[in-house]
């Protein structure tokens, strides 16, 4: 069986007042194929080492954006991530291929509940909609953009219902380390939690 080398670039600006991310990397399986970086921490003043992260992203086939939801978007070191390291002819371009083929995806906190998040809700948008730039970065750089893991209406959680989303998506990751993903069945989900719901035996117990 394969083993899958996963790289989470960590964006939470607030992180000593976190709950909801705090549960989450609490249960990250501990293991040297996933990568846990913190890009806040390694850089405070926003001096992202380019050639550094291009590096690091060579070496890993998942790559995972995980941040709260801050109106309507990442914090602002995601976006700075982004524009500095996915360079013209390395990420894309006509020499640009360091990314193809890589998967992508994000893990995302939201204050708003999930039935919030649609036309009719107070969010008027859903969650695909409010991610297609980053979906459409992940395509101009050759990668493969899977739907995202959510936790929703993390403002009416409690520490229990913390640590069992934390739980869920230990499993999860701990799933994606071996397996050889199945890309055109996880597409046909608009979330990657309700893939894990459906095809995981293990998870959500
Ligand atoms: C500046 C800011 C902007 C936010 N914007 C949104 C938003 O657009 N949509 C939403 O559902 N929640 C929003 N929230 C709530 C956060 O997403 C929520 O508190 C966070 O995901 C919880 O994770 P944590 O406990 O790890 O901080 C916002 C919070 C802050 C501080």
């Amino acid at each position: 069986m394969r083993t899958n080398k996963i790289l989470i670039l960590f964006a939470h600006p607030l992180y000593e007042k976190s709950h909801a991310h705090k549960a989450l990397i609490k249960h990250m399986p501990k293991t040297e194929n996933i990568k846990f970086h913190d890009l806040y921490e390694l850089y405070p003043e926003f001096n992202i080492n380019i050639k550094y992260e291009q590096e690091l992203l060579q070496e890993y086939d998942i790559i995972i954006w995980q941040h709260p939801m801050y109106w309507y978007s990442c914090p602002p070191i995601l976006k700075q991530w982004i524009d500095m390291v996915l360079e013209y002819n390395w990420a894309y371009g006509s020499k640009g291929d360091a990314l193809r083929n890589k998967l992508i995806f994000q893990v995302i906190t939201t204050g708003g509940k999930k039935e919030n998040y649609n036309a009719t809700g107070t969010d008027r948008y859903t969650i695909q909609d409010l991610l297609q730039p980053f979906n459409q970065t992940a395509q101009v750089c050759k990668m493969i953009y899977l739907p995202p893991y959510v936790v929703h209406g993390t403002h009416l959680m409690q520490e229990k219902d913390y640590q069992t989303s934390g739980k869920d998506y230990g499993i999860f990751l701990s799933e994606l380390l071996n397996m050889e993903v199945p890309i055109n069945q996880i597409l046909k989900y608009d979330y990657l939690n309700d893939w894990c719901q459906n095809e995981l035996k293990t998870y959500g117990n």
